[in-house]
């Protein structure tokens, strides 16, 4: 599975390099090595201890008891359904104490370092889980969001927390003459994760758009100068040696002021 994800990005990186100039052969490929080291200057303490312990989700159905009468009613009981599920599972992601640093609905963190996960796919979110739990992503604030994994007893309940998060689709509106766009476009950085920075090529490559734009200049330089080296990091590397700081900069505050604001 990892194998053949890692053989689709480097096939894709590969046509990349080619629209882009870069020499495919210069690009090592390595597999991430689990790194549970983490810097004690990198240590932040978790801002909120969970209650989850406490508290029980609840899981059992209450439709199950309501029997349908007519079809009209069994639609309405299967919307009611999934919204039963949707609301359980946004609870679940308060029981687990998630909205104190991404937010209660998941896209207004409480610090500018902390990324917005509304609308993000399902499969980076729950691959990006794993990886701070082995210590495979530590750049950054990643031992905030290591420790803040505590509470999570189950891989279900990463599934369940990532599918309503992916639930939360962003609208995006793109200006083509902005000049974040225009750099976004002649950086390539559309061939990996879409036209409007919210239609990855990939179910396990990022969403973009309307990110905090302070976390993604982090992300940026990061995977750029090789700290964060977790997942597919590596596809990104050699594109991000042609983006120069000052355009990291212009890209993501681009990327943050394309999602639309009901
Ligand atoms: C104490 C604060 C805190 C709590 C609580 C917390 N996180 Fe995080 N989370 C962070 C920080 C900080 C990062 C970014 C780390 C970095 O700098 O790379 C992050 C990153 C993430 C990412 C990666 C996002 C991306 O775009 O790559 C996901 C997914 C995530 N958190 C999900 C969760 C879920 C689900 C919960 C609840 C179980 C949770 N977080 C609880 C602070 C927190
Ligand atoms: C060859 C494919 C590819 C290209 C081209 C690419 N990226 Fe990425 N990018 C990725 C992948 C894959 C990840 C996630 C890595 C992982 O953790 O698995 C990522 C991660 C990111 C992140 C961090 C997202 C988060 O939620 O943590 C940002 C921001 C980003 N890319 C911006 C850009 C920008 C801007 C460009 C153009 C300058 C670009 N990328 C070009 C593949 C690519």
């Amino acid at each position: 599975m990892v194998k053949t994800k890692w053989m689709t990005a480097s096939i894709f990186l590969a046509i990349v390099s080619l629209n882009n100039g870069v020499i495919a052969e210069d690009i090592v490929f390595q597999e991430p090595k689990p790194d549970s080291v983490v810097e004690e200057s990198e240590i932040t303490q978790p801002l909120y201890t969970s209650t989850a312990d406490e508290v029980q989700p609840q899981n059992q159905s209450q439709a199950d008891e309501v029997q349908p009468q007519q079809n009209q009613s069994q639609a309405n009981q299967s919307q009611a359904v999934q919204q039963q599920n949707q609301n359980q599972a946004q609870q679940l992601y308060q029981l687990k104490g998630c909205n104190a640093c991404h937010g209660i609905d998941a896209k207004s963190p409480s610090q500018p370092l902390y990324p917005k996960l509304a609308g993000q796919n399902q499969e980076y979110i729950i691959a990006q889980m794993q990886d701070f739990k082995t210590g495979a992503r530590n750049n950054g604030l990643s031992a905030v969001m290591r420790g803040s994994l505590s509470p999570i007893k189950h891989d279900d309940e990463i599934k369940t927390i990532a599918e309503w998060l992916a639930s939360l689709t962003v609208e995006v509106e793109i200006t083509e003459t902005a000049k974040g766009a225009k750099l976004y476009k002649s950086k390539n950085c559309h061939a990996c994760h879409g036209d409007k920075a919210n239609n990855p090529i990939l179910s396990y490559f990022p969403k973009l758009a309307g990110q905090n734009y302070k976390y993604a200049i982090a992300q940026m330089k990061d995977i750029k100068r090789g700290k964060r080296k977790n997942g597919s990091s590596v596809v990104m590397k050699g594109i991000m040696s042609k983006v120069s700081d000052d355009e990291i900069i212009i890209i993501a505050k681009w990327l943050e002021s394309i999602e639309k604001k009901e």
